[in-house]
């Protein structure tokens, strides 16, 4: 089940929650944010490999590719055996921007997006299914959790523009982090 609240920008006393699967795409998609639910093509293991994966999900990285103008595909599976995921987490805790689009889909897991339009800061939970376009240029942070628990594909246009430029914001401390929001990750 995925989860968005809507927050004024500054402020994180009140929100707007949506948990229905329209009603955040709906939303996410007035503010220029693809937001969609991927079917597997396959029954898949807890063990698949990436090519694995990647066959399962192909139709619609394809559509995804060819609707956006990515080129290359990868899966990355983060959990809390890996030594670094602390400074993972930290990294990208802090708001920045890329050139690329930041397109993720999860396979499995969760992990929880934050948008800053400007006006409102939009907190999106993703869960496994769940796939979402932070466009170019969007101000955004992420939050994997100290538990972190994901398997993602991801698409480039190129891997170098998905590098990124933190904008030096104390933004992100005001808002809940992600064990603050409900552990669901199906
Ligand atoms: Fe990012």
């Amino acid at each position: 089940m995925s989860l968005l609240r809507i927050y004024p920008v500054n402020s994180a006393d009140s929100y707007t929650e949506m948990s229905d699967f329209d009603e955040i795409r709906a939303y996410l998609w007035k503010k220029g944010v693809l937001f969609e639910r991927w079917q597997a093509g396959a029954q898949l293991a807890k063990t698949a490999t990436p090519e694995e994966v990647l066959a399962a999900y192909r139709p619609s990285i394809e559509k995804l590719k060819a609707e956006r103008g990515f080129r290359t595909e990868d899966v990355v599976a983060i959990h809390a055996g890996l030594p670094n995921h602390a400074e993972m987490r930290q990294k990208f805790l802090n708001e920045h921007t890329h050139t690329d689009d930041e397109a993720r889909f999860f396979v499995d897991g969760s992990g929880l997006f934050y948008i800053n339009t400007g006006a409102e800061i939009i907190a999106l939970l993703c869960t496994k299914g769940d796939l979402v376009n932070v466009p170019a240029g969007t101000k955004h942070w992420f939050d994997m959790g100290a538990e972190p628990f994901f398997q993602c594909v991801r698409v480039f246009t190129d891997p170098a523009g998905w590098v990124g430029h933190f904008t030096g914001s104390t933004i992100t401390s005001q808002y809940p982090l992600r064990d603050e929001y409900p552990a669901f990750a199906g």
